[in-house]
């Protein structure tokens, strides 16, 4: 494995890998990699020739006030869970690499990030889909693998390749979960241990909005109702942005439950931010 900080390095590379006919994999990561990042390149290595892992602390998709300075960072362990994993290439690049100068390019998809997290941090997914198309363009990926946890930002890079004809297939994998339920994210390092005895508390309310979707309730308030019903009892600690039993593909709610629905959960902590979700289809 080799771990590349330049960009024209990194297309030097996989130029000759395209041109030796091998198809390339990409998993875009901010690093601190944990076995949910793991099953992105176990399935990008399993599906392609070559695997690029990123890892880049995107500054675009922070605000003011969030945890850029803080967020955990640990390049030398990464490099390692990648090469056991089997990726071929790590890219790190330095911020100016990235961005030499103040960008002025900004991609933006905002019927899709406007709901849920889009009114807790408006500017996020501005970023986050300049960073990933920007990343898509040094690349050139034939796949690139995003996991469900961040729901809605899969449903915004979903969108941007599809009204901007990217050719990269984008491929969701499933939530990667500790043992008592809590999702697996690299922000977990920030819960408190009082904080981390009521994060699991996120996949129970899940659950009893499954519950009530199974026994036939419609009604979004009352199915949200039932989630932060467990929310307050099992994980007083957190304040809940949003529990949202929405459309899954439009992810709001408008009339009653049908077809495909999503759960979404977004819970602050005093540090660490938690979101979750999970989905039903109702025939
Ligand atoms: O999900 C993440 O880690 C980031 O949002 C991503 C996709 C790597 C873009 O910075």
């Amino acid at each position: 494995m080799i771990t590349l900080t330049t960009i024209a390095e990194l297309r030097a590379q996989l130029d000759a890998d395209r041109a030796s006919g091998l198809r390339v994999g990409f998993v875009p990561t901010m690093g601190f990699l944990h076995d949910g990042h793991v099953s992105l390149i176990d399935a990008a290595v399993a599906a392609n020739d070559r695997t690029v892992v990123s890892i880049f602390v995107n500054p675009l998709q922070f605000a003011e006030g969030e945890d850029l300075e803080d967020y955990p960072r640990d390049l030398d362990a990464d490099a390692a869970r990648c090469e056991a994993a089997g990726a071929d290439y790590v890219f790190a690049p330095p911020v100016e690499e990235m961005y030499p100068r103040p960008v002025d390019t900004v991609v933006t998809v905002p019927d899709v990030s406007a709901p849920l997290e889009g009114v807790h941090r408006p500017t996020h997914f501005a970023g986050v889909a300049t960073v990933v198309n920007k990343l898509f363009a040094i690349v050139g990926p034939c796949r690139a693998y995003f996991g469900a946890k961040d729901w809605q930002q899969v449903a915004v890079v979903t969108r941007m390749v599809s009204d901007l004809s990217i050719p990269v297939e984008v491929v969701p994998c499933p939530i990667v979960r500790e043992s008592d339920g809590l999702a697996m994210s690299s922000r977990n390092v920030y819960l408190s241990s009082a904080e981390r005895d009521q994060a699991p508390a996120l996949r129970r309310a899940l659950d009893a909005g499954l519950a009530a979707l199974r026994a036939g309730e419609r009604d979004s308030g009352s199915v949200e109702a039932r989630m932060r019903a467990v929310l307050s009892e099992d994980a007083p600690g957190g304040v809940v942005d949003y529990a949202a039993a929405v459309s899954a593909d439009g992810l709001t709610a408008d009339g009653p439950l049908a077809g495909d629905v999503r759960l979404l959960l977004a819970v602050k902590f005093s540090k660490a931010r938690l979101i979750d979700n999970d989905g039903l289809t109702i025939s």
